[in-house]
């Protein structure tokens, strides 16, 4: 049994950040930022939580997809740091959507959502669930260093939703990793032990930017011709590629190697930044909201990040 997605949904802060405001503060330009990465503007959490888009990017889903709360049996988060360390992202959400199931919060970086729905789809394979809720929500915004023009003016704040439930849309999915720490990089908070013989400081995120690129274009490109070639699928036979949005340069690189129109790769890193594993399920909201999976809509989904890791997923609509 593998599952197919009921509905999707997204929200974003509504505190929107352009590269004019970042240059305000840091030594940088719009220039710089747009030309290198593609981004003009980002959404940042100021009044709101992140617990609080995690909830209406549910919220929308629910709706999105019909499916009543008593429906979901299960509610996984994907996030690289929620509200708390516990509890879980997946149960404070619960009592505004109107849900009582079991939830967890899955750490995949970048990757979470592909990595959250094997894990709905296992769930669903043993019968353990029938329809779940799967968010990715994240505020990169929290652990960025600000002073760090090399990195802060990538990322944004977001959260994306799918409601999955039993069906054969899923077709594959598939996991590689490298493990290289040093490439991408963010620690938790030191903590106060007594008993600690070397307290590590608190660190902000440090990133090595032209590995992650080298690594992200080889690898996306190589995972998803494996995964077309396994399927005996031409690269045009898939109507939309949704890759992590971490880079247009990296999209762009992706794409003139698979030899695919431009239509077929949508992006909105240009409004939205990178924001990590929220970035496929927000855009796979926005096509849906556009009326653009339509059934039978063939869609590969693509990410990369921290550990290093890559998912990729053929689904179909
Ligand atoms: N504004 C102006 N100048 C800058 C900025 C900035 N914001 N940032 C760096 N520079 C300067 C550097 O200091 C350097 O100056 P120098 O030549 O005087 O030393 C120069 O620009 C070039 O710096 P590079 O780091 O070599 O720039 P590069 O072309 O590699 O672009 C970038 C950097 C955009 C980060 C690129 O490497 C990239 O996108 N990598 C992928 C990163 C990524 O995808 N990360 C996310 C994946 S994981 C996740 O999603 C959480």
């Amino acid at each position: 049994m593998s599952l197919k997605i009921l509905g999707t949904g997204s929200a974003l802060p509504k505190k929107v950040v352009t590269n004019d405001d970042l240059a305000a503060f840091l030594d940088t330009n719009d220039e710089w930022i747009s030309t290198r990465t593609g981004i003009r503007e980002r959404r940042v959490l100021s009044d709101e939580t992140l617990q609080s888009l995690a909830e209406q990017a549910g919220k929308n889903a629910l709706e999105c997809a019909g499916v009543a709360p008593e429906e979901i049996d299960f509610v996984l988060v994907s996030t690289v740091q929620a509200e708390t360390l516990s509890p879980a992202l997946a149960c404070d959400i619960q009592p505004a959507l109107g849900l009582k199931c079991m939830g967890m919060d899955i750490n995949g970086g970048c990757t979470g959502f592909i990595a959250a729905l094997s894990v709905a789809e296992g769930l669903i394979a043993s019968g353990r669930a029938k329809k779940l809720l799967v968010i990715s929500a994240e505020a990169l915004s929290r652990f960025a260093d600000w002073t760090d023009r090399s990195t802060c003016v990538l990322f944004g704040d977001a959260a994306g939703a799918a409601v999955v439930g039993e069906g054969e849309g899923l077709r594959d999915i598939r996991f590689a990793s490298e493990p290289r720490r040093e490439v991408l990089c963010a620690s938790t908070p030191p903590g106060n032990s007594p008993f600690a013989v070397d307290p590590k400081p608190a660190q902000y995120l440090k990133m090595q930017g032209q590995e992650v690129y080298k690594f992200a274009v080889s690898h996306s490109f190589k995972d998803i011709r494996d995964m077309l070639s396994a399927h005996e699928l031409q690269p045009e036979d898939v109507d939309f590629y949704v890759l992590h949005q971490a880079n247009m340069r990296i999209l762009e690189g992706v794409r003139t190697r698979l030899k695919v129109d431009a239509e077929r790769f949508p992006h909105n890193i240009e409004r939205t930044g990178n924001t990590s594993s929220a970035t496929v399920p927000v855009l796979l909201d926005e096509l849906n909201r556009a009326g653009k999976l339509k059934p039978g809509c063939r869609v590969i989904l693509n990410a990369f990040g921290a550990g290093l890791c890559t998912g990729t997923a053929l689904i179909e609509f």
